[in-house]
């Protein structure tokens, strides 16, 4: 309480302030001797230095390890999904035959999806690749090997499911196609099934019980591993050729077109909910991972009312 109640006059806070910025005595500046200063200001120039340095160095290393063309964890997706087209939310294709506007959604989605697939496009962008062999263009040492050739893929091969011969793709008649696309993985290599192709991973479609299958009827794949005998149950499959892989990225190969698996199904039972699952066979796409229900197959439903 004393302490508190001794004033001190304006004058003595001046001059104590002034002897803290300058004390001739000690010479000190700010209570320190200029050589005190100077080991500071000298130690945080060291250490910002450092610092700075140190950020630069470490920058680099980090910039040396940055592959402009392939992404740095492309590896974390080890097997592709499916997805079907035209596509809605709940996975269910449902119309009516006589009611144009019920399906003309669809015709236009798979219209859009097909349009960088007319074959004057791919023709221009694209490569004409062998069958059945991977479109390998690795990089030799440092030399880079960029921009990486695409394959092309045409849309006339998907014939009756092109949208060329027949622009509602069959939905105006009650015999629909659906096209079946497959997750790009990058340096993804899928690997064949020797009995079904050694071309081609396959993919096929059925019910998902034996009477669903019945009711599902007929069915052709574009492009098929056998084409002459298409709208045989079961005897096909859908084909996608080894030629499109393995996929380099958007950056390297930016002409990239993924194929694409046609199905059309030529008498499927009307006015009756049908559920279909499409599978991609390849010994290294898993099709029954329970985490991810898009793994290498997806299931969907049809409706198709007269
Ligand atoms: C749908 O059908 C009606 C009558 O049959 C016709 O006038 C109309 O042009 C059709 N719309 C389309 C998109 O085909
Ligand atoms: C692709 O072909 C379709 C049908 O011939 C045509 O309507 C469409 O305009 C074409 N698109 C492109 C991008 O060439
Ligand atoms: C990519 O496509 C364009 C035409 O769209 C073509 O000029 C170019 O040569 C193609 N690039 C490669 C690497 O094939
Ligand atoms: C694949 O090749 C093997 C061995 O050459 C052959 O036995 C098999 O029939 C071929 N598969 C098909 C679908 O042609
Ligand atoms: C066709 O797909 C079903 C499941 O969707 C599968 O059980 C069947 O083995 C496949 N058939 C062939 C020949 O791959
Ligand atoms: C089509 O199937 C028939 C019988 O199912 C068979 O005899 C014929 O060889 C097949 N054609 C081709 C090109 O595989
Ligand atoms: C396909 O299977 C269905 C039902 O099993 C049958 O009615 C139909 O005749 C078969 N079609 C062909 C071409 O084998
Ligand atoms: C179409 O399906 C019905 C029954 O589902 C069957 O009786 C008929 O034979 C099939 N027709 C063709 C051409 O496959
Ligand atoms: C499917 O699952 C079973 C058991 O969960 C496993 O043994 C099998 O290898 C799996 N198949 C594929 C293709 O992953």
């Amino acid at each position: 309480m004393a302490a508190m109640s001794q004033k001190r006059s304006c004058g003595e806070i001046m001059n104590e302030f002034k002897e803290f910025m300058w004390n001739p005595r000690t010479r000190e500046f700010m209570g320190r001797t200029a050589s005190s200063w100077g080991l500071i200001v000298s130690f945080y120039l060291v250490f910002y230095a450092f610092l700075t340095g140190m950020f630069a160095l470490s920058m680099y290393v980090m910039l040396q390890t940055i592959d402009e063309y392939t992404p740095k964890y492309w590896d974390r997706l080890t097997s592709p999904g499916l997805m079907i087209r035209p596509k809605t939310d709940t996975l269910e294709i449902v119309y009516s035959i006589s009611g144009n506007s019920s399906w003309a959604p669809y015709v236009s989605q798979l219209n859009s999806m097909l349009d960088p697939y007319n074959d004057t496009v791919q023709m221009q962008q694209g490569s004409v690749c062998p069958s059945g062999v991977f479109n390998k263009q690795d990089d030799t040492g440092d030399v880079r090997n960029y921009p990486k050739k695409a394959c092309q893929f045409l849309r006339s091969s998907l014939g009756d499911c092109s949208g060329l011969t027949d622009p509602t793709y069959g939905y105006s008649t009650g015999s629909p196609c659906l096209l079946i696309k497959m997750n790009k993985i990058i340096n993804f290599y899928p690997g064949v099934i020797p009995s079904l192709s050694n071309t081609s991973i396959t993919i096929n479609c059925t019910g998902t019980t034996a009477n669903m299958d019945q009711m599902l009827g007929s069915r052709t794949y574009y492009p098929s591993s056998n084409p002459s005998n298409g709208t045989s149950n079961g005897t096909s499959l859908g084909t996608m050729d080894l030629m499109y892989f393995p996929y380099y990225g958007n950056r390297a190969q930016k002409n990239y077109s993924q194929p694409l698996v046609a199905v059309k199904f030529y008498n499927l039972t009307l006015n009756q909910d049908l559920y279909v699952q499409c599978r991609a066979n390849a010994v290294n796409i898993n099709t029954n991972d329970s985490q991810d229900k898009f793994s290498g197959r997806v299931s969907f439903k049809l409706h198709i009312n007269k």
